[in-house]
């Protein structure tokens, strides 16, 4: 494949970082990472990338046209938009900075797109757009949208101005829809990094409401591989969801991360349940799969027993996240729960 220059935004976050060292493992091509460094960005997890030829660095704002201008004034072939605020307890507490991040930045993003002309604009979007499934049923790509927290219904609007700009202007857009991601690098908000954290500290694992929601989880590395397919091969205008057929209830996977961690079940510790919160996500990958063939090949349990290994072995790494600004989140957050 020629050599392209790409923006990623959001390349100092976990996807988007992971998403970073499988592009320069791969391909030859030069990439501009812009990064807010807002509280989950992290410039660490871009090290040994960080002084390689064909990768910079710009700490910006997709929601400021100057920051955008200067990076695309160079020339910009590929713009693939992972920054946003990513976790929905921070949207239920204060959804101001995902209405301006995540819609007007991505507005930001398309007009500075559509002024200097690209040849893809792959937005990274997510399958809580679609909102809720009862026991049965999968997210296609026509499922209608239906999100339920300020952070989907944020995701869902960029959806929205996205589509818009390919049907007004012939923006050559693409978006993806991925479920839920698992892997190293994952900011210990998350669920799965942050039972694997609380229960190295020996702290309570919290489980909000009966413990029976079910997320589709995938390894980030699925994810990335996805992302690089569908900026190559992916049709203009189209959808695609990304899953890994691996539907576990929340309480599949404490169990699961107490079972390989050797950890006692008394550290589980029900908690009330996140308002609005969605029962079931399951995705029907079928059209990545048969339209740009592409496959998963990390097996959860692996994938499980490797991202606990990467958490034991950079207990620094997540030692200084878990301090100051996310002490306060935690303390805010889970204290009356
Ligand atoms: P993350 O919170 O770990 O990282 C987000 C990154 O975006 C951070 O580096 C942050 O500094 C940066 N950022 C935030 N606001 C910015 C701004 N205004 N300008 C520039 N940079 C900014 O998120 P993540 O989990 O890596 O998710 C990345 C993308 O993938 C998001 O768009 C998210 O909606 C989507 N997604 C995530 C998952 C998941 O399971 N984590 C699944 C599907 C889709
Ligand atoms: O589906 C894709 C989405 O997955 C992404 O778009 C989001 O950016 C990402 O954060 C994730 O959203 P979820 O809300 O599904 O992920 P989270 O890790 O926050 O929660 C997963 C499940 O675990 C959910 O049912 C809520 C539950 N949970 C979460 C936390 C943080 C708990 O029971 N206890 C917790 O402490």
């Amino acid at each position: 494949m020629d050599s392209k220059r790409i923006l990623v935004t959001g390349g100092c976050g976990f996807i988007g970082s992971n998403f970073i060292h499988h592009m320069r493992a791969s391909f030859p091509h030069r990439i501009v990472n812009l990064d807010k460094l807002t509280y989950a960005g992290n410039l660490e997890n871009l090290k040994g990338i960080d002084d390689q030829p064909g990768y910079s660095f710009v700490r910006g704002d997709i929601a400021e046209t100057s920051d955008l201008e200067s990076i695309f004034d160079k020339g910009v072939d590929l713009v693939i938009n992972f920054a946003a605020e990513s976790h929905v307890d921070r949207s239920i507490i204060d959804p101001d900075a995902f209405v301006k991040t995540n819609i007007y930045g991505t507005y930001r993003l398309l007009e500075q797109a559509r002024k200097s002309g690209i040849e893809k604009f792959l937005q990274v979007s997510t399958d809580e757009v679609y909102g809720s499934l009862g026991t049965t049923g999968k997210f296609r790509e026509d499922t209608a949208m239906a999100p339920n927290s300020p952070y989907s219904a944020s995701k869902a609007s960029a959806d929205m101005l996205v589509m818009a700009y390919h049907k007004t202007f012939g923006l050559p857009v693409c978006i993806t829809r991925c479920s839920n991601n698992y892997g190293p690098y994952q900011f210990p908000e998350k669920l799965i990094p942050l039972l694997i954290t609380n229960a190295m500290e020996g702290r309570d694992l919290p489980i909000y409401g009966d413990g029976m929601n079910v997320r589709d989880w995938i390894h980030v590395k699925d994810h990335c591989a996805a992302i690089a397919i569908v900026a190559e091969k992916g049709k203009a205008g189209e959808i695609y969801n990304i899953g890994a057929e691996n539907e576990r209830t929340n309480m599949e996977i404490v169990e699961l991360i107490l079972e390989i961690m050797g950890k006692p079940r008394e550290l589980i510790k029900y908690v009330k349940d996140r308002p609005g919160h969605d029962r079931r996500y399951a995705i029907d990958n079928t059209k990545i799969r048969d339209q740009l063939g592409f496959e998963i090949t990390v097996p959860f349990k692996t994938g499980m027993e490797e991202t606990i290994r990467w958490y034991v072995e950079n207990r620094p790494w997540w030692e200084r996240i878990k301090t100051g600004e996310y002490l306060q989140y935690y303390h805010r957050w889970y204290g009356q729960r």
